[in-house]
C-alpha cells in the first residue's frame, strides 16, 4: 500500500490529499491509511497533516526504499519486482542467485552500498553508500548467447536516455556499453549470463551510475565523474531507477522479438560519443598496449549485431565488443 501512497502524493505534487480520498483509491479504512502514513514517516518521509484538508509529501529521505522505487513502474512494466538492498556485496552476484532459483525475469535488485561491486574484465567497481545507482536487472531472453552483448547496448541506450531526462544533461554513450558526461564516465554496465552452446538459462545486466558521487579513488579520478559533479543537482536517485526500469523494459521486449538492434541503430547512433571522429582501437589492455595491437579510424556508428563500424583506409571494419576497447585520440573519449 506504501508504493500507492507515495504515488498519489507525487502525482499531487504540492496540494493535499484528503484522507477520504486515499482511503476511497485504496479501498481500505482510516485506520489502515493512518498506520500506514505512520510507517513512512518513520522511514524518514515528511508527511504534513492538516486537518479538513488531509496529508502532503513536504520532503523525502535520500535513502533508497523498496515500495517508492515500485511507485515509479508502469502498470504494463515490464519490471514487476524490486528488491531493495541497504548494503549487499554486489547487486549483479545477488540477481544470479535469484536467477538460479527460478526468479522470473523482470525483477530488478538495487542496493544502496556494494561492498564488492564488479566491473569488466575482473576489475572491482567502487559503490560507497548513499550516492550512486548500484542495480542489477534478471533477464531470461529467447535469444541465441550470440545475441546476448546486444542487451548491454540495449541498457545503455535505456540508461542514457532516463539520465537525459531525469537529470536534464547532454550524456552519451561510449561504445559499447560506458555513460559519459563532459569527457568523464558516468555509468558501466556488465552483462553477465549462464548458457548451453545454444540456450541461454538467464542472464543479468548490472548498472553503476554515479548520481550524486563527490570523490572517486585517485586512480580513476582522470577518467570518471558524476551527474551531480557535473551539474551541480543532487539526482533523485529513485526517480532515475524507476525511469530506467520502464524505459529498459521496453526496449529489451523489442530487441528479443525482433533478434537485432536494427530498430535502436538510429538513436544510439545519434547518442554515440565519438561519432565521425578518430578512435584508437586496442586489440590488447589499454594500459600497456603494444603499438601493433593498436589501430586507428573513424567511427562511423553501429550496424544491427551492435558491433562498432570504423572507417580505416577506405574501408569499413566492424569491431566486435568483448574484443576490444576503445579510445579517443586525446584521451578516454
Ligand atoms: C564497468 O566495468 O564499466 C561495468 C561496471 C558495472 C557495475 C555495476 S554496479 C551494479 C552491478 N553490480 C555489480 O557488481 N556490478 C554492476
Amino acid at each position: 500500500m506504501k508504493k500507492q501512497i507515495l504515488r498519489i502524493f507525487r502525482e499531487a505534487g504540492e496540494e493535499f490529499v484528503s484522507g477520504q480520498s486515499l482511503c476511497k483509491h485504496l479501498g481500505v479504512t482510516r485506520q489502515a491509511v493512518w498506520k500506514n502514513i505512520g510507517q513512512l514517516k518513520e522511514y524518514g518521509y515528511e508527511i504534513e497533516s492538516v486537518s479538513n484538508k488531509g496529508y502532503r509529501l513536504v520532503a523525502k529521505p535520500d535513502k533508497l526504499y523498496g515500495p517508492e522505487l515500485e511507485s515509479y513502474l508502469e502498470p504494463e512494466s515490464f519490471c514487476k519486482r524490486i528488491e531493495c538492498y541497504d548494503c549487499i556485496d554486489s547487486t549483479n552476484l545477488r540477481a544470479k542467485q535469484l536467477a538460479e532459483t527460478g526468479e522470473p525475469e523482470g525483477t530488478l535488485v538495487v542496493a544502496d552500498e556494494q561492498t564488492a561491486g564488479r566491473g569488466r574484465r575482473g576489475r572491482g567497481w567502487a559503490s560507497e553508500p548513499g550516492v550512486g545507482i548500484w542495480m542489477s536487472m534478471v533477464l531470461r531472453p529467447a535469444l541465441e548467447p550470440v545475441h546476448v552483448p546486444g542487451l548491454t547496448l540495449i541498457a545503455a541506450l535505456a540508461v542514457n536516455r532516463s539520465i537525459r531526462e531525469i537529470c536534464g544533461v547532454d550524456s552519451r554513450i561510449k561504445w559499447p556499453n560506458d555513460i559519459i558526461l563532459d569527457g568523464k564516465k558516468i555509468c558501466g554496465i556488465l552483462t553477465e549470463m549462464s548458457s548451453e552452446v545454444n540456450y541461454v538459462h538467464y542472464a543479468v545486466t548490472g548498472i553503476g551510475i554515479n548520481a550524486n558521487t563527490m570523490h572517486f579513488p585517485e586512480e580513476i579520478t582522470a577518467t570518471a565523474t558524476s551527474i551531480y559533479q557535473q551539474n551541480g543537482k543532487r539526482v533523485d536517485r529513485a526517480a532515475l531507477i524507476g525511469r530506467f526500469a520502464n524505459v529498459f523494459g521496453a526496449y529489451y521486449e523489442r530487441y528479443v522479438t525482433d533478434g537485432d538492434l536494427g530498430a535502436f541503430v538510429e538513436e544510439y547512433d545519434q547518442m554515440l560519443a565519438n561519432r565521425d571522429q578518430q578512435v584508437k582501437i586496442y586489440h590488447g589492455m589499454v594500459e600497456d598496449a603494444d603499438p601493433s595491437e593498436i589501430e586507428t579510424g573513424i567511427a562511423r556508428g553501429i550496424d544491427k549485431t551492435g558491433a562498432l563500424l570504423v572507417e580505416m583506409d577506405g574501408h569499413c571494419e566492424a569491431v566486435v565488443s568483448g574484443e576490444v576497447s576503445v579510445r579517443g585520440i586525446y584521451g578516454y573519449v
